[in-house]
């Protein structure tokens, strides 16, 4: 198992050893590695077990560290940096050559990211290169919201995990790109559509669209457990399993059932989305046969965590 520590050093020595380090992150904790290096790269599609088509997104502390690694940043993109870095929102810039292919798959755009962690920020600010950090996950499961979610399932496989404690927004980044100057969203996520619009207008969605190359993110069946998951109704959802073991994960309603999640008693939308993941994966370990979910509000993160329902469900 890998050791869990708090020691920043530490991780800034595996890091610079060309090793890799899960860090925290307010989205989800990353598994990060030397960017500019690609046996480090190499490392983490293995750790992962992920497609080399897949392009990972490059953590840097701030705007300027951003600028060594991309062309001239547009204006609506540093607009959406200045407003919401350091935080959970990823853009898609035109890449300078010292970013290894590997990184971004051969696209032209790395996707950077900034995000809001005050150890992962003294980590990135003390190292001399950025970090290439996907979810601390292996690939096509549900992302780590936890440090024991990554030792559950790589802790074999590397040595370290810095401990920055729970997430607070619990669901991946939003990914932004733009095309002439458009923006548009490909992945949605711990910022809201309506954070975004309400600082460049209105904005495109990509959702859904399970076979686009230029996002590779977009796969249908991501984020998804082990057990079968069926989304919709929960009444209808419990008449079409009758005789199944039945594992249930509400948003706010308690059926008082044995084997249950509910992600905020409260109906708050972003405890919803800080506790989605753990209720999968705490699901998943029950002796339950399938997982039935609904739909969450479609406001705030709302969207977000349907997206992922729809997601974790499409290997039903
Ligand atoms: O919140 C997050 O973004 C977390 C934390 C650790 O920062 N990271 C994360 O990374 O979710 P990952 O690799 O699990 O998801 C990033 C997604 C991938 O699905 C990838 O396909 C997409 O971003 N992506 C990366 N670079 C891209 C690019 N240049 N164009 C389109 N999609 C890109
Ligand atoms: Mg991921």
């Amino acid at each position: 198992m890998a050791e869990i520590g708090k020691d920043i050093e530490k991780a800034k020595w595996i890091l610079e050893q060309g090793d890799l380090v899960a860090i925290p992150t307010e989205t989800v904790y990353g598994l990060a590695g030397n960017a500019l290096k690609v046996a480090s790269i190499t490392k983490i599609f293995d750790v992962k077990n992920r497609p080399h088509f897949d392009p990972l997104i490059i953590h840097v502390p701030n705007i300027e560290h951003a600028e060594r690694y991309t062309e001239e940043i547009q204006k609506p993109a540093r607009k959406l940096m200045e407003h919401f870095w350091p935080g959970p929102l990823t853009v898609l810039l035109n890449r300078k050559s010292i970013i290894p292919d590997l990184v971004t798959s051969g696209l032209d755009t790395v996707g950077m990211r900034c995000p809001k962690h005050e150890l992962t920020q003294q980590l990135l600010s003390e190292l001399s290169f950025p970090l290439a950090a996907p979810s601390a996950n292996p690939f096509g499961y549900v992302s780590p919201t936890k440090p024991e979610h990554v030792n559950e399932q790589l802790g074999h496989k590397i040595k370290y995990i810095l401990d920055g404690g729970d997430c607070k927004v619990g669901i991946e980044s939003t990914i932004v790109g733009f095309e002439e100057d458009m923006p548009l969203v490909y992945r949605m996520g711990g910022l809201s559509l309506e954070s975004l619009e309400h600082v460049i207008g209105k904005v495109q969605t990509m959702t859904h669209s399970s076979s686009n190359p230029k996002a590779p993110g977009q796969l249908k069946s991501h984020y998804s457990p082990s057990k079968k998951v069926f989304v919709g109704n929960i009444e209808e959802l419990l008449q079409q399993h009758p005789a199944s073991r039945i594992g249930l994960m509400t948003f706010k309603k308690d059926f008082h059932y044995r084997h249950q999640f509910v992600l905020s008693p409260s109906a708050n939308i972003d405890e919803a989305a800080q506790h989605l993941f753990t209720a999968l994966r705490e699901l998943d370990k029950m002796p339950i046969d399938v997982i039935l979910a609904e739909f969450v509000p479609e406001h705030g993160l709302g969207k977000a965590i349907n997206d992922r329902l729809i997601r974790a469900a499409a290997l039903g």
